[in-house]
């Protein structure tokens, strides 16, 4: 980061941010990507691309660009949801088809269908090329923004590679700061078209940055040497599924159901349990009521969670 090569990226200038363009847009099969500081920017940005304002987005109901974007598609994009189950991870077909059905007199016409891969609240689930193959028929000509946040984990947990779930989308984000363990940032690819408005789009938004070089240095670092161990990440997930599952039989948790880096599951007393894990030195949080999520991630080694399994078999 302290090397890295750095101009005004607003003007395009930035030598090291397109170089961290050409290698994502490269690891993900598209022809160009825009390089934006957070997820949620990356998201707000796809759909100020390819959603029209006064139309429907079709999405699943838990996923972030939903349901954890302070209303940001409402007040960027003037698009509303229309909301389909999205509770193991993925969305019917048959739900994006009906949506699609419904423009009429008073239905508003869909211009993008959202999904997320791996999906945070169902537990990290990926999608695998087949649902992801149905969803995109079902689509038709309708564009499909993927929130890849964690797509890596995705290829890590399923051996499909990230360009082979991007074909079947029409844009794709990925975030450089959680699992990938760069400082911030996230990238957004797609046609070379869609990212170019995506760049005008970034720049309303306040997101164009100079000197970003910095930072997109380290998100290099992060796409060449951070993919592979996500499977340790993987792995250390399963281990706190399985105590939470032994605490609570019954409450969700299930290594079997772990794929990736991350457990959901509704304890007796979510509170509780958030607090008693805090005191305990270990960070857990929960994505709605009653519903506790743990993570983990590059600075979480074994050792934090045998922390971890001792605090949650010691729960109230
Ligand atoms: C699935 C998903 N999408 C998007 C985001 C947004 O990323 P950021 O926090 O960088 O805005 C997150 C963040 O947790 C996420 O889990």
């Amino acid at each position: 980061m302290s090397q890295a090569e750095v101009g005004d990226d607003g003007f395009g200038e930035d030598p090291t941010v397109a170089e961290l363009e050409a290698l994502y847009a490269a690891r993900v099969g598209k022809e160009a990507a825009v390089f934006v500081p957070s997820g949620t920017m990356a998201n707000q940005i796809a759909l100020r691309s390819l959603a029209r304002a006064g139309t429907a987005v079709v999405a699943g109901r838990t996923e972030h660009v939903v349901a954890f974007e302070a209303g940001a598609a409402a007040r960027n994009a003037g698009v509303q949801f229309h909301l389909v189950p999205d509770t193991d991870g993925v969305v019917e077909p048959s739900d994006v088809e009906y949506a699609i059905s419904l423009a009429a007199f008073h239905q508003p016409q869909v211009s993008l269908v959202s999904i997320e891969n791996t999906h945070m609240a169902s537990g990290g689930i990926p999608w695998t090329l087949d649902e992801l193959d149905a969803l995109r028929a079902a689509a038709g000509d309708v564009p499909v923004h993927m929130d890849g946040a964690r797509l890596l984990n995705a290829e890590v947990a399923t051996g499909a590679s990230a360009a082979s779930m991007a074909s079947r989308v029409t844009t794709v984000m990925t975030c450089l700061s959680k699992g990938l363990c760069a400082p911030v940032g996230s990238l957004l690819a797609g046609p070379a078209d869609v990212v170019a408005t995506g760049r005008v789009e970034r720049k309303r938004l306040g997101g164009a940055m100079r000197q970003a070089g910095v930072i997109a240095a380290a998100g290099i670092v992060a796409l060449r040497t951070m993919v592979d161990r996500l499977a340790e990440d993987h792995a250390r997930a399963r281990r706190l599924a399985e105590a939470a599952a032994d605490r609570w039989p019954g409450a969700g948790a299930d290594p079997a159901r772990t794929p990736t880096n991350i457990v959901v599951f509704s304890p007796p007393d979510a509170g509780a349990l958030v607090t008693h894990l805090g005191a305990h030195g270990v960070l857990a949080d929960m994505i709605r009521p009653g519903v506790v999520r743990l993570v983990t991630h590059h600075d979480v080694d074994d050792e934090g969670i045998e922390r971890a399994v001792l605090a949650i078999a010691k729960a109230p």
